[in-house]
């Protein structure tokens, strides 16, 4: 199966799963969308308004500047993989509740499973908890950090949520900066991917 076909089919068990808690309230499912194939993937909080009227993720005003934060990267949304921590709209885009996400967490879990990232740029403080629980998001965003998640080498990258950067001058230009730093993340981590593929390659040789 492709990566493809696997989240589709996961797409559809997440359609069929009548136990998620915020379901009732909500229009659809906001699974996440992007390239499968992609090596960097972004985890927002959950979907608000738009979001919950069309299906996808970040298509309102947060989304807007993420657009413009990812070509600051050199990047557009067709080449990465965005999703959130929870995949229904909470009632009036109230913070998810620890309960809740737990209950869409082993779905999130499957998807970084089938894409494979190499980066994770968490967005906001819900996301960047997943995987830096007791990180500071004034003191680690933009950073990169080596995490291993379920025995899987990631690499990790707090931003801030894009809404903050519609409410603080400060924090959007921060976020700017952040982002510009992506592309020097991504070919060092690239790098250093393809140093140890070779070193183990070596050591089979040898
Ligand atoms: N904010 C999020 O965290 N996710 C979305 O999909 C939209 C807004």
């Amino acid at each position: 199966m492709t990566k493809k076909e696997k989240l589709q089919k996961l797409k559809d068990s997440m359609q069929r799963d009548m136990a998620l808690p915020l379901r009732k309230g909500a229009t659809q499912l906001v699974f996440g969308e992007g390239d499968p194939e992609t090596e960097i993937m972004f985890i927002g909080e959950g979907p608000g308004y738009w979001e919950d009227q069309k299906g996808s993720p970040f298509v309102g005003n947060a989304g807007a500047f993420l657009n413009q934060l990812l070509i600051t990267a050199g990047l557009t949304r067709e080449k990465v993989f965005i999703t959130n921590v929870v995949h229904h709209r909470p009632p009036q885009n109230r913070d998810p509740e620890p309960s809740e996400i737990a209950a869409y967490q082993p779905y999130l879990n499957e998807m970084i499973d089938i894409i494979d990232p190499k980066i994770i740029v968490t967005l906001g403080r819900f996301s960047m908890g997943k995987f830096l629980p007791n990180a500071k998001i004034t003191s680690v965003h933009g950073k990169k950090f080596d995490v291993n998640w379920k025995g899987k080498n990631l690499v990790a990258v707090p931003m801030y949520h894009p809404a903050a950067g519609l409410r603080s001058v400060d924090v959007k230009q921060q976020t700017l900066d952040d982002f510009k730093k992506l592309p020097g993340i991504l070919e060092e981590t690239r790098n250093k991917d393809n140093n140890k593929k070779e070193e183990v390659k070596q050591m089979t040789l040898v």
